[in-house]
């Protein structure tokens, strides 16, 4: 009897690579390849999707919904954090992939495959996000990386496709290198490469030109409840209807498109232009709502490890003790964040118009400048203000002032400035 072969799960997306790595997986390493294409909500045909993988050679083809898992698990945590990659990129795409590689490892276990696979390049950030997630879910599994293996560029792997009857979908075939899911759009490669081209109109698919957008604009309520968006103007929507539904409003505004030269991992600064319009409106809401319901020190706390939390998941380390506890954190942080925000998108903008939340911490009777109803202890303050400023007098008794920027007065002469009154001259 002939041994069977070994098995080998592979992330499959329908596109050139992938096509090509079923063929290539199975003539020239000898693995039963079964694929998996994970939905994050770029709306594929999942039909066209699994006919595809089967006419390139594999011999059984999976497709998951997972949309709901995505923005339950993975982006709300992202959103709770607060966290963007060098301040700016909301990690769709470094969000996605744990999820995927989780999801690989676990058909792996059902299908008995010592192997996973996935068609990221050498040179990008998505390779170390899926081999380390696998490493630290399974590490008795071997992962395979034909793009990165086999030695063909794009216009061979097209000729390797024609060759071997592996139909590609060229007709959809962009300049670009585009990944996608709920939380937003990754573009890069092209006329992007020079990070001095501005990105021309057809980079975008999910924001309007920002000119081009209505002048009056869209005003929309954000409902939050204990740190997660619950409802878009009082209407509850389940997690991935409402981030579909922000993604829409949002995008037909202009607001998300987000222009970047990116550091990425293996060290290459990369430009990258993102449209994110459901995840610039949330964190906006988010970012609101938690100014007026957590403390000062908290906020300040929270944003050191948001920084923290974005390098850690862009590098690849969602599965890392460290995050772990970077996110226990953030979430302890989140039972008040409950309330509504208002915030106006227009022409590329989304400004918050107002907030409120029945756990307030701003209370009108400390902040008010009227007289009336005040009950802030005004003199109190002059208490307060003496112990605040006692180590800065001491200090300056004791070893002198500190003069800055420089020892000369900064006061000019007399005769250089003008005087009036009956004591000038
Ligand atoms: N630079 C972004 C990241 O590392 C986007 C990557 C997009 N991936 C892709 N295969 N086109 O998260």
């Amino acid at each position: 009897m002939i041994p069977s072969r070994p098995r080998c799960v592979l992330a499959y997306s329908g596109g050139l690579d992938t096509s090509v790595a079923v063929h290539w997986l199975t003539q020239e390493r000898g693995f039963e390849v079964i694929t998996l294409s994970v939905d994050l909500g770029e709306s594929r045909d999942p039909a066209q999707l699994q006919e595809r993988a089967l006419r390139a050679g594999a011999v059984s083809a999976h497709v998951i919904d997972a949309r709901d898992l995505f923005v339950r698990h993975f982006v709300w945590p992202a959103l709770q954090a607060g966290a963007r990659y060098q301040g700016v990129y909301p990690l769709a795409t470094a969000l996605g992939r744990p999820l995927i590689a989780r999801l690989l490892v676990e058909l792996a276990r059902e299908e008995g495959a010592a192997s996973v696979a996935h068609g990221c390049t050498g040179k990008g950030n998505d390779q170390v996000r899926f081999d380390v997630a696998v490493a630290a879910l399974a590490p008795e599994l071997t992962v395979v990386a034909p793009v990165r293996d086999w030695e063909m560029g794009r216009s061979e792997e097209i000729a390797y496709a024609a060759a071997h009857g592996i139909e590609v979908p060229v007709t959809q075939e962009s300049p670009y290198s585009i990944d996608a899911n709920l939380w937003g759009r990754s573009v890069e490669t092209g006329v992007l490469e020079d990070p001095w081209v501005e990105p021309p109109a057809d980079v975008f698919a999910w924001t309007q030109e920002p000119q081009a957008a209505p002048a009056q604009g869209t005003v929309v309520a954000v409902g939050f409840t204990a740190g997660l968006p619950t409802s878009l103007d009082g209407q509850p929507l389940e997690p991935s209807d409402l981030v579909e539904r922000a993604n829409l409003l949002a995008g037909a505004n202009g607001v998300g498109r987000i222009d970047h030269v990116e550091d990425r991992l293996v060290g290459i600064k990369s430009r990258e232009v993102y449209e994110a319009p459901g995840a610039v409106l949330l964190d906006t809401a988010h970012r609101a709502l938690e100014a007026l319901t957590l403390s000062r020190d908290v906020l300040r706390v929270k944003a050191q490890l948001a920084d923290e939390w974005a390098r850690l998941v862009y590098d690849g380390l969602w599965y890392s003790h460290l995050r772990q506890c970077l996110s226990a954190f953030a979430a302890a942080t989140q039972g008040h964040v409950t309330g509504e925000v208002r915030v106006r998108l227009r022409q590329g903008a989304a400004t918050v118009l107002g907030r409120r939340s029945p756990d307030a911490l701003y209370r009108p009777e400390l902040a008010t400048y009227d007289r009336a109803g005040d009950r802030f202890r005004h003199r109190a303050a002059e208490g307060f203000i003496s112990l605040f400023g006692l180590p800065l007098r001491t200090q300056a008794e004791v070893q002198g002032q500190l003069t800055a920027p420089d020892d000369r007065p900064l006061l000019p002469p007399r005769s250089h400035r003008r005087i009036a009154g009956p004591g000038a001259g």
